[in-house]
Formats: C-alpha cells, sequence, structure tokens
C-alpha cells in the first residue's frame, strides 16, 4: 500500500468554517469587538455546563488570568500534576506564584488525588487538576480536598472539550476552569483560549484584565494594571463554526479511538487510552502505552514510525524535570509512564485502512525493538 504522510493531527475546516470566517471578515469587525466574539462565548459556556466564558488569546493566557482572577499571585503555591504540558506549570509562574508538583495515577495519567495532601503547606492557595489527554481528573476527590483546605480549583481542562464526569462536563467543576483552541485541539481558533465559570465574580474580573481593566463607566480609565488578553472576531468566527459542529466533532474522536481499539486491543504489551466508569473521554490524542520499554526504545518506535511516514508524539516530560525547577519532587508514576508513552496521529479523515496501516507497523517495529 503507498502511504502518503499522516500528521499528528489536522483542524477539521468545512466550509462552515470558511463562510463563518469570510463573514467575520467582510464584516470589518476584525479586531476583539463583533457579534462572533459573544456569540462564542455563550455557546461554549453552555456546551460546557457553565454560565459564563471569557475568549482569550490562549490557553496559557487562560490560565493566568484564571489563577489571577481566583487571586493567586506573588509567591502563593499552586499544586500540579507533574505530567503535563509546560503551560500548566509556567502560567502558575507567569504570575508570580510557585507550581508544587504532585504525581499522577497511572490508569488515566491524572493528578493522583490521593497524593494531594502531603503537598500542601501554609502558602497552598490553589489547585490545578489537569484532564490529560482528554480525560477527566478526579474532580471529586480533588474538590473535597479544596473545601477541606479552602483552596481555589482551576481545572486545566485545555486538551479535553466536552469529556463528562457522571454525566456533567469538565469545566463546571472547579471555581473556573480554562481551554486551549489551538490548531490541534478538538475544537479550534487557530490560537485561542477560555475561561468558563459559575462565578459571577471571577468572570466580571477576567474581563476586566483581559481589556487593560478599563473602567466600565469611564473610558480610558484604568483603575489598576491590566492586559490585552482579547481573542479577535476572526478567531471566534471560526470557534463560532466549530461549536456548530461540536456533535459531529466528539463523535469522529470516539469513532477514531474505536478504530484504533479494533486494531491494537489484542496486544497485551500496549495499552491505550483507558476510561474509567465514570468518565467520558474527549480523546484529544491517541495514547499507545509501551510497558515497561526504556526511553531509547521509545525514541527509536518513534523514528521507525516517522520512517513509514507516521508521525506521533512523545508523551509530555516531567514538567519539574526542566532544568529551570531545582525542587525536584517525588513523582515515580509520572517518572515511569512517560518514557512509556506516544500519541499517535489523531485527524478526523483517518481511514480504518490507515489506522490499521499505523498498527501494523507498530507490532512490526516492537517485535524487534532491542
Ligand atoms: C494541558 C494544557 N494546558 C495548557 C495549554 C496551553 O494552551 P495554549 O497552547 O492555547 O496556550 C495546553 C496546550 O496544549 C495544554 O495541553
Amino acid at each position: 500500500m503507498s502511504q502518503t504522510f499522516i500528521p499528528i493531527s489536522k483542524p477539521w475546516i468545512t466550509e462552515k468554517e470558511v463562510e463563518f470566517v469570510t463573514d467575520a471578515v467582510r464584516s470589518t469587525w476584525v479586531s476583539s469587538l463583533g457579534k462572533y466574539i459573544d456569540k462564542f462565548e455563550e455557546d461554549f459556556a453552555k456546551f460546557c455546563d457553565t454560565k459564563y466564558g471569557v475568549a482569550l488569546m490562549n490557553g496559557t493566557i487562560a490560565l493566568q488570568l484564571a489563577l489571577e482572577a481566583c487571586g493567586i499571585g506573588d509567591g502563593d503555591e499552586v499544586i500540579v500534576p507533574d505530567l503535563s504540558f509546560i503551560a500548566t506549570a509556567n502560567a502558575v509562574l507567569n504570575i508570580g506564584a510557585v507550581p508544587v508538583f504532585v504525581d499522577v495515577e497511572p490508569i488515566t495519567y491524572c493528578i493522583d488525588p490521593s497524593k494531594i495532601e502531603e503537598a500542601i503547606t501554609s502558602k497552598t492557595k490553589a489547585i490545578i487538576p489537569v484532564h490529560l489527554y482528554g480525560h477527566p481528573s478526579e474532580m471529586i476527590s480533588v474538590n473535597a480536598i479544596a473545601k477541606k483546605y479552602n483552596l481555589k480549583v482551576v481545572e486545566d481542562a485545555a486538551e479535553a472539550h466536552g469529556a463528562t464526569i457522571n454525566g456533567k462536563k469538565v469545566g463546571s467543576f472547579g471555581d473556573c476552569a480554562i481551554f486551549s483552541f489551538y490548531g490541534n485541539k478538538n475544537l479550534t481558533t487557530g490560537e485561542g483560549g477560555m475561561v468558563v465559570t459559575n462565578n459571577k465574580e471571577i468572570y466580571d474580573r477576567c474581563r476586566f484584565l483581559r481589556d487593560h481593566a478599563m473602567s466600565k463607566e469611564k473610558r480610558y480609565w484604568h483603575p489598576e494594571k491590566g492586559y490585552n488578553y482579547r481573542m479577535t472576531n476572526l478567531q471566534a468566527a471560526l470557534g463560532c463554526a466549530q461549536m456548530s459542529r461540536i456533535s459531529e466533532i466528539m463523535a469522529n474522536r470516539i469513532s477514531l479511538f474505536e478504530k484504533y481499539k479494533k486494531a491494537l486491543g489484542g496486544c497485551e504489551s500496549i495499552v491505550l487510552n483507558q476510561t474509567l466508569p465514570w468518565a467520558t473521554n474527549s480523546y484529544w490524542l491517541i495514547i499507545a502505552r509501551f510497558k515497561d520499554i526504556s526511553e531509547s526504545q521509545r525514541d527509536k518506535l518513534m523514528v521507525s514510525l516517522k520512517e513509514k511516514g507516521i508521525d506521533s508524539r512523545p508523551f509530555f516530560y516531567p514538567m519539574s524535570d526542566m532544568p529551570y525547577f531545582k525542587q525536584k519532587p517525588n513523582t515515580p508514576v509520572t517518572h515511569k509512564v512517560y518514557k512509556e508513552g506516544i500519541n499517535l496521529p489523531t485527524s478526523f479523515d483517518l481511514t480504518e485502512e490507515q489506522v490499521n496501516f499505523i498498527c501494523d507497523s507498530i507490532k512490526a517495529i516492537v517485535k524487534d525493538l532491542k
């Protein structure tokens, strides 16, 4: 079978997206005012079972703003899982706070609630559970701990659009939550992010800070320092088109996962995304974890896949391993799991034949790995 290059993921752009973005351009509302901004915020907040949404430049900024709106700042400690995209920790650092790394649990790779309490100190002010690769964190336990110690909870749902816990959408469990709409996310605006919340104070604070903290009553009067973190109407138009197709987009990811499961399910040494009974998964990226493989074997596997025209990604490194973190936490599960995992292509238009080709290639390569 002749193969062209299979990328890790491609945004799903249809005529609807072209139509909405063209309309936004033609309207001349190309900056951060316009009908699509309001509609996108409304539609996406509703989709998350929340009251309010604040559209922003990207997910990292959304996380910074969400933390600030929760009153987190200089010197405060914020608990994060050690296994995540670096934006989770960088957002904490960028507002002058200190990330404290906690291990993940070995099925979902999300923060292990049983390890949180030992990381809490008198300086701890918040927890950021990350719904990694589309599987929700155990929010019921996280929220119970947060309540006991009077901590804020900011869900990092950047990767988990539409995932649920007991039938309720992620994003609606914490004091607030953030999403990313980067091009490889299930729902994209090119670059983009949003804070969603049921808390009017957090919502008002995010809107205020997003727009240079300008007084509502007095234009160009700024009672405190703010930012320009605004999303454009063009990006929001893309978001609105994607929202109008969100059921189709979500169903596509589930059916793609089923194709991988059919093709790789029988291999005992390969673990795909596992979803706990109380959750539904958004399958942002397909996971293949090769139990007890070494990091160099994992890297060789990825090189061999690339030679066959198949793109893949390694799991995120433990964030605490980055050289600018001097304190090294004890996170053995994170440090074992990260070496064993890769992410496989998740584009919307992958055929069963292509998935079978990817999976057959993996099986053949793994058999010969030294
Ligand atoms: C877990 C997590 N948090 C935050 C972000 C940041 O989002 P953005 O890339 O839109 O800044 C990402 C992006 O991929 C992410 O995966």
